[in-house]
């Protein structure tokens, strides 16, 4: 290069750093910006109380956020302005106390905070050579976690982005650590109930197995699964030639918040040489209360467990977790070669979350976990499950006695149904009407299931923001629409 053309691009790369400068703001813009966005997360919080549960909306939606890509940046009052009033109000408002609905969580603030540093910091949270602090405090978080469901030495695993990528990797390593190739697939057994989270449905066809048995275990009144009818099963099968290959528990079911019967499950599973898996990722953090820890007694004999913090530590979306009894059997599914990733390999005594799990590049979700319970302690967390299960206790009793409303089972953990059922021939369709009306009142969120042909609205009692008085205004306002259907002569 001559020295004009060696001037001349220098030139043109002065030009392009001032051209990009604002994607490195200095202080006084990184500030301002900061202070826009607080301001916003603010108004959000204080509005929580006094809003909707559920904001109705229509097909406008699409037009209203499918805003073009700007060529150069617009302001950011401009922008925070959209989020505001155009992108976050729709639909389900998760972060609300009123929310019963599915699973909540309702995101704590801690969290919040905790992800913006993350992102700030942008470490690599997947490879200890590169990040070893981030590294080691998801292993820490992962032990915290193995200690709490009792594995002992030699168990490990990973930070998900959630209960469904969690319990496809357990089913990769049940797959891989079977010693069965693919040929013997549609000979495999797994045995599950009608509660398993469909998750576990679709896991099986992404690690293509999607011709192998799935085999419903029938339930008890409490929708959990029949140790017997298991036994029998699985007998059935070998007679058959089919290969027994997994047991799927689930501890804490998503529509009736059943928790099979672990201890004996596990003892089938160790006779039997099953895999055992525990889908606990609603009702996992339970145990750390009482009533929990008893409930899931036996969860310490499985080979794998799912739990989900961004269910029962209130984290925002986005974190799961898989633990694996054994994890050398996690570290057999996914080992890899590459030559680029040389200087990665540490001796450092544990694994890092690449060499155990489908990511590399990845979020360092484990800050949003260790920050809050560094910051609140685990007694807080304790605390706000033990109220959970109280509340969801208090409104089922409620429930009970009102009348012409039919209740699920007692709740084992925070999850019970209910159905109106007046005098009437299309009970079904009440209830759906039911729901439908609470949707477009907007002020509390159910959501509903069918149970044996019947249709039931859930209540999901698990958001960090549900107390008391949201329990009492659910109860009001089930009262409240109930009786201006029944004015408004819907009801026969
Ligand atoms: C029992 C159970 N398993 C798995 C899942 C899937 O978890 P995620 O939504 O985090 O992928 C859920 C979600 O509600 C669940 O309740």
């Amino acid at each position: 290069m001559s020295s004009e053309e060696t001037n001349q691009t220098k030139e043109k790369l002065r030009d392009l750093k001032i051209k990009t400068s604002n994607l490195e703001p200095h202080s006084t813009r990184r500030r301002e910006l900061g202070k826009i966005a607080d301001e916003y997360a603010e108004r959000f919080y204080d509005g929580i109380q006094n809003g909707k549960a559920y904001n109705t909306f229509d097909d406008c939606i699409k037009k209203k956020t499918d805003l073009p890509v700007p060529e150069t940046g617009v302001g950011a009052n401009e922008v925070v302005d959209i989020l505001e009033n155009e992108i976050i109000p729709p639909g389900l408002n998760l972060a609300s106390g009123r929310h019963f609905g599915y699973i909540p969580g309702g995101g704590i603030h801690s969290a919040a905070i905790a992800d913006y540093l993350a992102a700030v910091t942008n470490r690599y949270a997947s490879v200890y050579a590169s990040s070893p602090g981030a590294v080691v405090l998801e292993s820490n978080m992962v032990q915290w976690l193995c200690s709490i469901i009792g594995y002992g030495e030699g168990a490990g695993g990973y930070l998900s982005s959630g209960g469904s990528i969690a319990n496809l990797t357990a089913v990769v390593a049940a797959r891989d650590d079977s010693g069965c190739k693919s040929e013997s697939y549609s000979r495999m057994v797994v045995y599950l109930s009608s509660q398993t989270h469909h998750c576990v449905d679709r896991a099986l066809n992404i690690a293509g197995l999607g011709e192998c048995v799935r085999r419903k275990i029938s339930l008890d009144d409490r929708y959990r699964m029949q140790p017997a009818e298991l036994r029998k099963a699985i007998k059935l099968d070998r007679e058959k030639g089919l290969i027994p290959w997994m047991i799927v528990a689930s501890a804490g079911s998503t529509d009736t918040g059943a928790v099979d019967p672990l201890n004996e499950l596990a003892d089938i599973s160790e006779q039997e040489q099953l895999w055992f898996h525990v889908d606990a990722a609603y009702g996992g953090f339970f145990i750390l209360t009482e009533e929990g820890k008893q409930l899931l007694n036996g969860i310490e004999k499985s080979d794998s467990a799912v739990l989900d913090p961004h269910k029962g530590m209130f984290l925002p979306y986005g974190t799961g977790a898989l633990l694996v009894k054994d994890v050398e059997k996690l570290a057999r599914s996914h080992r890899y070669e590459a030559s680029y990733m040389q200087d990665a390999r540490s001796a450092a005594g544990f694994y890092s979350p690449a060499d155990i799990s489908p990511e590399l590049s990845k979020h360092f979700r484990a800050l949003r976990m260790w920050m809050p319970l560094q910051l609140h302690g685990v007694s807080s967390f304790r605390n706000a499950l033990q109220e959970k299960l109280a509340l969801a206790d208090y409104l089922w009793s409620e429930f009970r006695e009102m009348d012409e409303i039919d209740v699920s089972p007692k709740p084992q953990l925070s999850i019970f149904m209910f159905r109106w059922n007046p005098d009437a021939e299309n009970v079904n369709e009440l209830n759906r009407q039911l729901h439908k009306k609470m949707v477009s009142d907007g002020w509390v969120f159910l959501s509903t299931t069918e149970i044996d042909g019947n249709v039931f609205l859930r209540v999901a009692v698990l958001s960090v923001r549900t107390h008391i008085e949201e329990a009492d205004e659910l109860l009001m306002t089930v009262r409240r629409l109930i009786k201006e259907m029944k004015a408004s002569n819907n009801v026969a």
